[in-house]
């Protein structure tokens, strides 16, 4: 299948990556790929998010496998936050392919970040992805990419711009058509961007898709921020890896997307992650002080009239 990438935004010279910032986020999630693909009860297999991780010096040292992590599974960051982003995976994976096997044949992915679903989900060969993340992560991306025999099950095309900037100019332009039903995936994504961009963000989703498309993103609610500040989930990042997820996130107050969806004719179902752990008999469960107490997972679907 073929690859094309769109043109690129040139206020933003593409420096920023996957070494510092919101960009070491997407490797932290392929870190944690790499260990549930090696897990003998894996929810998700991603081989390349081990190359991923060993490709960058930021994570020379970070764990690919549970069986290198002294404390395995009882781990905050590699065993539990780790087991957590398997989960998260392997739920927006079911709902990619719900999505296809309904009809929609292109597929937004918004802060793709280093997801590898063009090249290891079944996709029929007349799907389109689109990649959008800021150019310093989809070219760190593209490097790895090249240097392994890895081929994508279908077109694929990488966006490089900045949600916060005007992206449907670049993501029109590198040939996504409105007209045709799409489903959109938002993980991991949307509490890194301010207010009024994940506003647009959701008014643009809806602008750009027809009746049958799908959407959907993880949203934390606001009061987690600052409540879980000394949660095992965000010191274990901030002290052991260097991220703090907390000063990441944006500080200012969070639309409402979901009901925003709903006023605009979309159905929607939210879901806690332990729905998903309890449905499929494996990932975290909650526990006290606990991070993830916050996060919800919002499916949406946009009504036939
Ligand atoms: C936690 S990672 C998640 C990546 C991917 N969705 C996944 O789950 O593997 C967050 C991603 O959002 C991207 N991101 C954050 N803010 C962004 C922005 N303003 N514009 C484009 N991408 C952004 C980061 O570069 C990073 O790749």
């Amino acid at each position: 299948m073929s690859e094309t990438t769109a043109t690129r935004d040139p206020r933003r010279p593409g420096t920023d990556g996957v070494e510092a910032g919101v960009g070491l986020t997407a490797l932290l999630v392929a870190a944690a790929r790499a260990i549930e693909t090696h897990r003998h009860d894996s929810l998700a297999r991603d081989a390349y998010a081990e190359h991923f991780v060993r490709a960058a010096g930021a994570c020379a040292d970070w764990p690919v496998r549970i069986e290198q992590v002294p404390d395995g599974d009882a781990d905050p960051l590699w065993g539990r936050f780790a087991r957590y982003f398997g989960l998260r995976t392997r739920v927006l994976d079911d709902f990619l392919v719900r999505s296809l096997g309904a009809g929609a044949r292109q597929v937004v992915l918004l802060g793709a970040g280093l997801d590898t679903r063009a090249f290891r989900l079944d996709l029929p060969p007349d799907c389109v992805v689109f990649e959008v993340d800021r150019p310093g992560v989809l070219d760190f991306k593209q490097r790895v990419l090249t240097r392994l025999p890895a081929a994508p099950k279908a077109r694929r095309t990488t966006v490089p711009v900045d949600l916060r900037d005007d992206w449907v100019t670049a993501l029109t332009a590198a040939g996504f058509d409105p007209a045709a039903p799409s489903v959109w995936l938002a993980e991991g994504l949307l509490f890194y961007l301010p207010g009024p961009a994940e506003t647009y963000l959701v008014d643009t989703v809806d602008r750009l898709t027809t009746p049958g498309s799908a959407l959907v993103f993880e949203a934390k609610l606001e009061k987690d921020l600052l409540a879980y500040r000394d949660s095992p989930i965000y010191t274990a990042t901030r002290e052991r890896v260097g991220i703090d997820l907390l000063g990441l996130f944006d500080p200012g107050p969070r639309p409402d997307s979901a009901g925003d969806l709903r006023t605009r004719g979309w159905s929607t179902s939210t879901h806690t992650p332990f729905d998903f752990t309890r449905r499929l008999g494996r990932g975290p469960l909650p526990e006290p002080n606990d991070a993830l107490e916050g996060n919800r997972w919002v499916f949406a679907h946009k009504l036939r009239p």
